[in-house]
């Protein structure tokens, strides 16, 4: 629910309030954020009170010599008028001018959520759920247009936010940052809750104390990544799990981000969240319009648990879409850590037909069933099937796998070449790559320009023949480096664009498949859980957690992950022992107990199991089913 009064906007949602105002110089000024307040009488009260001029601050103008826009909570931040925080918004002028003043124009309050149509991944809500204030700003000089949007999410105490910015300045400006959301805090005593780690340790939780200056929290590596993921909490001290004060943001994204969160020296803070600005920059031509991702943001008094049911309830209702949406989720068998590239049809058969046995419910062939790809140098790209490892093909084996009662399940990565494969023989500019150097290899693979649309028309067509030939149920969809080399061969635009690009491309494509294939469950997967994030969510409702599946290693993994992520977006395995990653020795009973916490899988070969253990695995799966729902 959402009320103006002389400009005053009051967005309430069950349990929040979040108020904000147009002040005496136009600017919006932040007012509150935190639980519901009943009354907005006297709100006058929490306007920022400003009557002497400080020390050798800048005031806004001659007319008001006691506002410096330097201490004052402001919705978002220009640059150049005296706020020195970490601006909200950053661009030049033709002649380099960066000054950037945006004043309150207009407003308007609509029911439900407009659509963006900006081809980035939005949440979605209704009427009954939602009401949505679109702010409109107008820089100083005239001809930048920046909307602000807020959209309330009743029933999960969140509120979405906006921001998109369209030139009408005749000439065309170069956007270097455009955040997602500002949240301005009138005060400096919190924590900060970070989910940090690198491969195989995954959203490890942080915690530390603000301090004076910025904090930043980023991923310049073209995923959303596993070093910083860009979920984060501040939490008032003394809050805990239960109770407290804690507010969560996090960003519907898939590539570079970055959360600055700064502590002025008047023990103001402030979060910034959005795409990276070390790595973005975007040319604006006059007449046109450019959308940030979506933010969201949560605030709840029952601690960084109240925050996290926040978000999942948000995440299960307003960001998972599709058939699969509220729908359990099979126990699934992978081929992958049992046999790695070393398979034949009657490996795989006897695998899935131990599975099918025990009351597996859907057999997933992971790499290596295609091209010539016996180790992971050769064949990306290459999407038809190995017929020396399955001579009778993938229609075959999938029409066995079904006969046995179980779901069939496909492994690819889409957005990859291989030096040695017949793709890029016949497209080597395909590639990610500098005309005049040698592209870094990541796992001995390369990056294929998504920027471009026959790359994508081409993975669209070769990748959706071989899904339908072998009536796929399900597809993890693999992505398993870095970037680097960022430059597009064919790029009509300049190439400081490109990564942005990049993820508008994969947006494009993953949208065309989930529209050419409802039936199909996606789990997402990056070397693991390299590209966790909301934006692959829209798209693919669960995502490979970690390629480390031990059972200690995964309580941590799995603790991070779970305070911004709901359990049923999490893939979590039960593998051999020794594990495979950390050699770590563990029972059944502990690999079980941790991996149902999660969207349950088996790794390992079933067919080697010997009495006691193939029984706890069968009554491991009868259980899990008993309390399906609960789990997931
Ligand atoms: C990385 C994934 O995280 C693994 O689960 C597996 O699919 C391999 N890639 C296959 O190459």
């Amino acid at each position: 629910m959402i009320h103006e009064k002389d400009l005053v906007f009051t967005l309430h949602t069950t349990w929040t309030s979040y108020i904000l105002r147009v002040n005496e110089t136009n600017h919006l000024e932040h007012l509150y954020y935190g639980r519901r307040i009943r009354t907005t009488d006297h709100i006058e009260a929490l306007f920022d009170k400003h009557t002497i001029p400080t020390g050798n601050a800048v005031a806004y103008d001659e007319e008001h010599p006691t506002l410096t826009l330097d201490n004052i909570c402001l919705e978002y931040s220009g640059y150049g008028k005296g706020d020195h925080r970490e601006p909200a918004i950053l661009f030049s002028r033709a002649q380099g001018d960066r000054v950037a003043d945006f004043l309150y124009k207009e407003h308007r309050i609509i029911k439900g959520k407009p659509r963006s149509f900006s081809g980035l991944p939005e949440s979605y809500g209704d009427k009954t759920h939602c009401t949505t204030l679109i702010i409109v700003l107008i820089e100083k000089s005239g001809g930048l247009r920046l909307e602000l949007t807020y959209t309330t999410f009743d029933g999960s105490d969140v509120i979405v936010r906006r921001s998109a910015i369209t030139n009408d300045t005749g000439e065309t400006v170069v956007l270097q940052r455009l955040a997602s959301l500002q949240l301005d805090l009138p005060r400096s005593t919190y924590d900060l809750v970070t989910f940090d780690g690198a491969w195989a340790r995954e959203r490890y939780r942080s915690v530390f104390p603000l301090r004076p200056g910025v904090h930043v929290n980023d991923s310049k590596s073209g995923t959303s990544s596993s070093r910083h993921n860009p979920c984060v909490f501040l939490t008032a001290r003394k809050t805990n799990e239960n109770q407290g004060d804690c507010y969560g943001c996090n960003l519907v994204y898939s590539g570079d981000h970055a959360q600055f969160i700064e502590v002025s020296p008047y023990g103001k803070t402030r979060l910034l969240t959005g795409l990276n600005p070390a790595t973005f920059s975007w040319q604006l031509h006059s007449g046109e319009k450019f959308h940030a991702p979506e933010a969201i943001l949560t605030y709840s008094h029952e601690g960084l648990n109240g925050a996290s049911r926040n978000f999942h309830r948000f995440i299960n209702n307003h960001i998972i879409r599709g058939s699969w949406k509220y729908h359990q989720r099979p126990i699934l068998v992978n081929n992958w850590e049992a046999t790695y590239f070393n398979f034949s049809e009657h490996t795989l058969l006897t695998l899935a037909k131990s599975a099918a046995d025990l009351g597996i419910e859907l057999f997933v062939l992971d790499d290596g069933w295609f091209g010539s790809r016996d180790d992971d140098t050769t064949s990306l790209g290459d999407w038809t099937v190995n017929t020396k490892k399955l001579p009778d093909g993938l229609a075959s084996l999938s029409k066995k796998i079904h006969g046995m009662g179980m779901l069939f399940g496909l492994w690819c990565e889409p957005e990859m070449v291989s030096r040695k494969s017949q793709l890029y023989r016949a497209h080597p500019d395909w590639m990610v790559s500098l005309p005049d150097r040698n592209p870094s290899p990541g796992r001995n693979q390369y990056l294929l320009d998504l920027t471009r649309k026959e790359v994508r028309d081409h993975l669209f067509e070769s990748l959706s023949t071989v899904w339908r030939l072998a009536e796929v149920d399900y597809v993890k969809w693999d992505m398993n480096r870095t970037f680097s080399d960022m430059h597009g061969n064919a790029a009509s635009y300049r190439q400081e664009e490109f990564l942005h690009r990049y993820m508008l491309g994969l947006y494009d494509l993953m949208q065309r498949f989930v529209d050419a294939f409802p039936h199909i469950l996606f789990e997402s997967c990056a070397s693991g859980g390299n590209r966790f994030d909301l934006g692959m969510l829209c798209y693919m409702p669960q995502t490979w957690t970690s390629d480390n599946t031990d059972a200690l290693s995964r309580m941590y993994i799995q603790e991070g992950t779970s305070c911004g992520y709901p359990l049923s977006a999490m893939g979590a395995h039960v593998s051999d022992s020794p594990n495979h990653q950390t050699l770590r020795q563990s029972n059944i009973e502990s690999r079980f107990n941790v991996a149902s916490f999660g969207v349950l899988g088996y790794e390992m070969d079933l067919s080697r199991l010997q009495g006691q253990e193939k029984e706890s695995i069968r009554q491991q799966i009868a259980f899990y089913k008993l309390h399906r729902s609960l789990f997931q």
